[in-house]
């Protein structure tokens, strides 16, 4: 059967950005889509342009650092947004700007409280302004699977006439199911007169956990761009997971029609980037990324498995990436080779200062770890990366005691905006304690919503890499921290939460309140 290009359309960046807490700086959307260049995605929607300042620097960067994937920015059916998201994309090599308002009547009565003929000419009004500055426009019909079809093939024909070149129909709140979706989707190309002269694309949410099903059946019905984010990450449940989608069409060759480009090879490395980076973890039995999804533990698997690969596995392993945690560097590593290695990783320093101050930490955990595999190079970056969050705390020393029958006590030294002060804490157990006294000299009133540690590679010489989760008057955020001692691990991540929550103030976004 010969192959249509499936078009992989990556909003981690945007979406997935959308979840609470998964709030990125600029240098972590830089190292994020250079991974999803080196993946091979076809567009990476880089943020929504006039959500924030910090939203137009971070789709401004990856602008002018992707060259290989098309860089698009969201904007809302309105020439303010629209002419904010050219300008953040002035220097991409292949822009898109992406447009979108709601077309269900409950999204158009309740939230736009607009009339349907008004929704059209805006979209219609949208589009020309969006291609005065790039030929290649994208146009979102928000709602679409609970929009009527009628007025859906009527917006659709007239904003491909306008110079939308591909039309995406979301199931924004994830409540459509797979024959449906898909039927839908047939219907609408099938129903719209000037259908040949775009792409039609899917967007979908997973709060019934269909998203990758629903995005399936679209593409089995016409659809040839998907858009869907590295892990599952988005709103609420999240959207359709990349690496779930694309490893569905490359193994069931006889079913679907199309192909993506995806290098798979680096699938594994992106996901662990983007979990990372915004402190959501894979979950173990997570289909393709999940550290059991290539695990056979029953005994009658691990026979067949041994004698015949395909008894149990339909996929190889290595095709997605796993098995590449390999022993790569160690304490008489130079710098070239660990400059060769982060380039390996899809990581790069934008100046020498950030190579060297990487390089100064990895000789620090060469001394105390012989080892250093992939994940710990991808968690030291995650310290050094925070160049661009405002420090405001930095944790100058910790000592702690615990000891059987007694209380743990923490000994806290913090640099608080440009000055030192020093504290100590009982508390249940020394995290406990290290919290208590970090409190103490911060007092930031902000609400622990989770804590977690991670063993980051094998061993108990490991690193320890902490997430932590803190709210504070509606506004979540996650910080991570990773040390071979968990204490300070723990230190270092709720110090890094107190340093976001300090420094980058998001404004509500602006998809949930319309045009
Ligand atoms: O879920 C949605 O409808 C969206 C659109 C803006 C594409 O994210
Ligand atoms: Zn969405």
């Amino acid at each position: 059967m010969s192959k249509q290009p499936l078009i992989i359309f990556d909003t981690t960046l945007r979406d997935g950005e959308q979840s609470p807490g998964a709030s990125m700086t600029k240098s972590e959307k830089v190292r994020i889509a250079k991974s999803l260049e080196k993946l091979g995605v076809d567009v990476i929607e880089a943020g929504f342009a006039i959500a924030s300042q910090g939203d137009f620097e971070g789709v401004k960067a990856v602008a002018e650092k992707i060259t290989n994937s098309r860089v698009c920015s969201l904007a809302r059916a309105n020439l303010v947004d629209i002419e904010r998201a050219a300008e953040a994309l002035k220097f991409a090599k292949s822009p898109r700007i992406h447009t979108f308002i709601a077309t269900s009547p409950i999204h158009m009565k309740y939230k736009l409280k607009m009339e349907p003929e008004a929704v059209l000419a805006q979209a219609v009004k949208a589009v020309k302004h969006a291609r005065k500055f790039t030929d290649d426009v994208e146009f979102s019909l928000e709602d679409a699977s609970r929009s009527e079809f009628d007025f859906m093939r009527r917006i659709i024909e007239a904003v491909i006439d306008a110079g939308a070149g591909t039309i995406n129909l979301p199931d924004t709140v994830g409540y459509s199911e797979p024959i449906e979706f898909g039927q839908m989707v047939g219907r609408v190309i099938q129903g719209v007169p000037n259908a040949d002269k775009a792409i039609f694309s899917v967007h979908c949410h997973n709060d019934l956990g269909l998203a990758v099903a629903n995005s399936l059946s679209a593409v089995i019905n016409g659809a040839r761009q998907v858009e869907c984010t590295i892990n599952g990450l988005g709103e609420r449940a999240g959207n359709a997971s990349l690496e779930e989608i694309v490893m569905a069409v490359r193994t069931r060759k006889d079913i679907f029609p199309v192909e993506t480009g995806i290098v798979t090879q680096h699938i594994v490395p992106t996901s662990r980037l983007v979990a990372s980076v915004t402190g959501f973890p894979v979950q173990p039995n997570k289909a393709i990324v999940g550290a059991n999804a290539f695990a056979h533990e029953s005994g009658i698997h691990q026979d067949g498995v041994l004698k015949h690969r395909e008894t149990y596995e339909i996929m190889r392993a290595e095709d997605v990436g796993w098995n590449t945690n390999k022993l790569v560097l160690g304490k008489h590593s130079g710098r070239a080779a660990v400059k060769a290695r982060f380039e390996a990783l899809g990581i790069s320093f934008d100046t020498s200062e950030g190579l060297n101050e990487a390089f100064v930490r990895f000789k620090e955990l060469a001394d105390k770890k012989h080892e250093i595999f992939d994940e710990d190079l991808q968690a030291l970056v995650s310290d050094v990366h925070t160049v661009d969050t405002k420090e405001s705390f930095r944790l100058e020393s910790l000592e702690v005691t615990s000891k059987t029958g007694e209380k743990p006590v923490a000994w806290v030294s913090l640099w608080i905006n440009g000055e030192v002060k020093t504290t100590s804490a009982e508390g249940s157990g020394p995290v406990d304690a290290t919290y208590k006294a970090i409190d103490k000299l911060v007092n930031s009133k902000t609400l622990l919503q989770l804590y977690s540690v991670n063993a980051i590679t094998s061993g108990t010489d490991s690193q320890g890499e902490v997430l932590v989760r803190l709210e504070k008057g509606g506004r979540i955020v996650n910080g991570l921290g990773a040390d071979t001692d968990i204490v300070i691990a723990s230190a270092k991540a709720y110090l890094n939460a107190l340093n976001i929550m300090c420094s980058d103030k998001r404004v509500e976004h602006p998809q949930k309140s319309g045009v």
